[in-house]
């Protein structure tokens, strides 16, 4: 390599083109959903690597679809903060408020914030026992592949705030998800259909599940994230619809969580369809004062929409929990409650170490399950089995 493609190479990798914002038109406290767009479009369309750089500041923006392929890799660069509007027409069920779809080599990161404003719908057209799917997700990832997301914050999305589908070799790293603990629908990251996603380093405070995995979720990595509040993490639900890919290779590991209503767990429901989750391990995991910290609920049901007595037809295998320790809040700290079915298969609880918080013992239930016990059992799970 001569020395001109050499230093040629390295500006290039040191300064890829920017595309501020600005230079679309943007500014602070105004709507910039155009000028995002056009930024994108162009920095899209660069030969080399690109920035899309959103500055300090704060930007309202109604709706944005951040679509490749794109001719190189992208960085977008979000400094500042995106405010959503309350206005909600356009939107259609499962949309995102901010969407990037289709992109390879996608880094974005930044310190800045997704604002969804969700404060303004929660407990009103949704919530209270009333599902309403129409509300825009925060930040939708659709068949993304290796690409980085860090440094970045989801606050008060009006769903979810962050959704994986389709992905692949996409890591999380040190992201905030922050929403009040009463907020509806609100799960941190829910990953579907996608292999090879790692977050490491969350913090995710919410008012439903901190990570969820839906069907599909394939070699998927959890290292380092703190919870709570919410409801725990997530394998499910699963068995709700037809044609639901196996959840398998799941390792979560060196997490906490805090005050939330579930610890880990995995749930399915009842008279499903047929499906497998399998090869799951929870390592290393803290709960402080969680309720329900070891969970496996196959009869899992929402707005009584199913029938208990009918069976999940979820087949549930291969599965560890190892090395939980801490505090429960609820006397009941283990439940293996499995499908008569589909017995669970080969569910190991290894150095299980657990204080129920309240007055009296702690306590486990199990059903359609014999679990292999190995080390410290407080409490020893299914001796009534
Ligand atoms: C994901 O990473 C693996 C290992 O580096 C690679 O073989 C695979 O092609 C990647 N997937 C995509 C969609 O690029
Ligand atoms: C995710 O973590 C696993 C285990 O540490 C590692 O093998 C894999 O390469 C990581 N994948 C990505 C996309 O970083
Ligand atoms: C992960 O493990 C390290 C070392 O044991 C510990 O200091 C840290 O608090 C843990 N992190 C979480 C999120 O549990």
């Amino acid at each position: 390599m001569t020395c001109l493609s050499l230093l040629l190479g390295l500006t290039l990798a040191a300064n890829p083109s920017v595309f501020d914002v600005r230079t679309y038109g943007a500014k602070p406290n105004m709507d910039i959903s155009q000028a995002l767009s056009t930024a994108w479009k162009n920095a899209c369309a660069s030969l080399t690597q690109s920035e899309l750089f959103i500055p300090n500041g704060v930007f309202y923006l109604k709706r944005a679809i951040l679509q490749g392929p794109c001719k190189a890799p992208i960085k977008v660069q979000l400094q500042g903060t995106l405010r959503a509007t309350n206005d909600l027409t356009g939107f259609n069920e499962e949309d995102g408020w901010v969407t990037f779809k289709y992109i390879n080599g996608l880094t974005l990161m930044g310190g800045g914030t997704f604002d969804g404003q969700g404060k303004s719908v929660w407990g009103k057209q949704c919530g209270q026992g009333k599902y309403c799917s129409k509300l825009p997700m925060n930040i939708r990832f659709d068949y993304i592949t290796n690409s980085l997301v860090r440094d970045i914050i989801s606050l008060d999305s009006k769903q979810f705030h962050m959704n994986v589908l389709g992905c692949q070799n996409v890591t999380f790293l040190h992201v905030r998800a922050i929403a009040s603990g009463s907020s509806p629908n609100t799960d941190g990251i829910h990953i579907g259909r996608s292999f090879g996603i790692n977050i490491t380093d969350a913090h995710i405070q919410t008012g439903d599940d901190c990570v969820s995995l839906g069907d599909g979720s394939k070699k998927i990595t959890i290292t380092k994230v703190t919870c709570g509040p919410g409801h725990g993490i997530s394998v499910g639900s699963l068995g709700l619809y037809k044609n639901e890919q196996p959840v398998e290779g799941v390792f979560v590991r060196n997490c906490t969580l805090i005050n939330t209503m579930n610890g880990v767990r995995i749930k399915t429901w009842p008279d499903s369809f047929v499906g497998s989750a399998s090869d799951i391990h929870f390592e290393d995991i803290i709960m402080e004062n969680s309720g329900n910290p070891i969970l496996i609920d196959q009869e899992y049901c929402l707005w009584n929409k199913c029938n208990k007595k009918v069976p999940s037809k979820i087949q549930i295998k291969d599965v560890t929990f190892k090395d939980i320790r801490g505090t429960s809040a609820t006397a009941n700290a283990i439940n293996l409650i499995c499908s008569s079915g589909f017995p669970c298969q080969n569910i190991e609880l290894v150095d299980i170490d657990l204080k129920y918080n309240g007055q009296g013992h702690i306590t486990s239930q199990c059903k359609n399950v014999k679990p292999k016990i190995l080390g410290v059992h407080n409490p020893t799970a299914c001796l009534a089995n």
